[in-house]
């Protein structure tokens, strides 16, 4: 039996093997601790939308972070919130979601990737991740907040110490520096956001500020939302682009398909959202004792929700492990979540997915690795810090 501590090494680089076989034979396995781990589709979708007897576990997820600006951020952020703060954070920030208002970033991303993949052409190798999947979300994002896209490195730090410091796994030292992060990120912000409030525009910032204004969030709770939005905003769309990259490049055949039939476009961007998703477990706390797979869960246990898992439950999803981009239910993945959390930002990664797939497979093509990606660590999210590649012009 293989170690079922999924904050191991052992459980992270076996992950998938793992979650098919609990699908098969313990879909709702008891860890140490109070923990569950949920596989199942079915229990998974259940533990995100039933918000009577499953919560935020609000309390402990900040007992683990020492005192300090990166508690702050846990108490501030509203990914960990449960009603009614959860519900005024929420309704702040939706208005910015709207799709007539994603509609209007479509000419940016389009203009972000042809600069990118310009760039990309000139050359016929690089880190995909450097080149491409991090500059071009973290344009998006800074450009709907409305501020500089040019200080890249203080928020690729910052933002990285912080999503390390989030992982169940995080060590004293990884905590510390992820309490540096939220305050160089805190102190940034603030700034941007103290410059604002005297010169309101239509972005994201002055959105919130407006709230602020009307009193439904202070000063402090806008810096913070930003950083939410910038956490969650960047890294995770990285993912969707470098982890279906490579689920291309293992599958030369349906790189191919894509290339030939752009029109399918938007369902590979599904597909490689639920074949390899950017957030492999969320966590959950049972408020009631609840019986699922004729396992008691005491009420106060930590759930953890395996998205992965659920994405490759063979009673919804045929032939789970293969990568289809025609996949009737693709869209079927619980990737961005469900129920009052669902991603607020799903339109906007999926746009920048389509745009992103669409131009490099109609630009490049020959994409063959050109050594080994260096993967992130940590049980929940799943990325890479570097995909080396080679690829070729497809006009040559
Ligand atoms: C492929 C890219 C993305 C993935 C996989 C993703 C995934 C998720 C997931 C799973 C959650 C729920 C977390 C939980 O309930 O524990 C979430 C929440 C959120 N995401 Fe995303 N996200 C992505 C991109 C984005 C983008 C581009 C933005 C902003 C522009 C964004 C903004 C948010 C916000 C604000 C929340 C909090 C929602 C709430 O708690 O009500 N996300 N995301």
């Amino acid at each position: 039996m293989e170690n079922l501590e999924p904050t191991s090494p052992e459980f992270r680089n076996n992950a998938i093997a793992i979650y098919q076989r609990l699908l098969r034979e313990q879909p709702v396995a008891e860890l140490s601790g109070g923990r569950y781990l949920l596989c199942r589709h079915e229990d998974v979708r259940w533990a995100l939308r039933d918000h009577e007897q499953v919560l935020r576990p609000t309390d402990w997820s900040s007992a683990r972070k020492p005192p300090g600006p990166f508690r702050e951020f846990g108490l501030n952020n509203m990914i960990a919130m449960n009603p009614p703060d959860h519900t005024r954070f929420r309704k702040a920030i939706m208005r910015a979601f709207a799709p007539k208002q994603i509609a209007t970033l479509t000419a940016f991303i389009e203009a972000k990737c042809d600069a990118l993949l310009d760039d990309m052409a000139a050359r016929e190798s690089g880190d995909f991740i450097d080149d491409f999947a991090y500059p071009l979300p973290v344009a998006v994002i800074c450009e709907m907040l409305g501020i500089p896209d040019d200080n890249h490195e203080t928020l690729r730090k910052g933002s990285a110490a912080m999503l390390a410091g989030l992982e169940l796994s995080a060590s004293e030292e990884e905590l510390a520096r992820a309490s540096d992060g939220a305050q160089t990120l805190y102190d940034y912000l603030h700034g941007l956001v103290t410059a604002r409030a005297v010169d309101l525009g239509d972005d994201l910032l002055s959105l919130l500020l407006r709230h602020q204004q009307e009193d439904q969030l202070t000063r402090e709770e806008v810096v913070w939302a930003a950083i939410t939005l910038l956490l969650a905003g960047h890294e995770t769309t990285t993912h969707l682009l470098g982890n279906g990259l490579l689920a291309l490049i293992h599958h030369p055949d349906q790189l191919e398909r894509l290339a030939g039939t752009p029109e399918w476009t938007k369902n590979a961007v599904e597909e490689f959202l639920r074949y390899d998703p950017s957030l492999y477990v969320l966590f959950r706390q049972t408020a009631n004792d609840v019986r699922l797979d004729d396992t008691d869960i005491p009420a106060g246990s930590i759930l953890i929700l395996s998205l992965a898992a659920a994405n490759r439950d063979p009673r919804v999803f045929d032939d789970p492990d293969g990568l289809d981009i025609a996949r009737a239910n693709a869209d079927q993945h619980l990737t961005f979540a469900g129920g009052r959390h669902l991603c607020a930002g799903h339109a906007v990664a999926r746009l920048e997915g389509q745009i992103a797939f669409e131009r490099i497979t109609r630009r490049l093509t020959g994409f063959e690795l050109d050594g080994e990606p260096e993967a992130r660590e940590g049980l929940m999210f799943k990325g890479y810090h570097r995909i080396p590649i080679r690829y070729r012009n497809r006009s040559e």
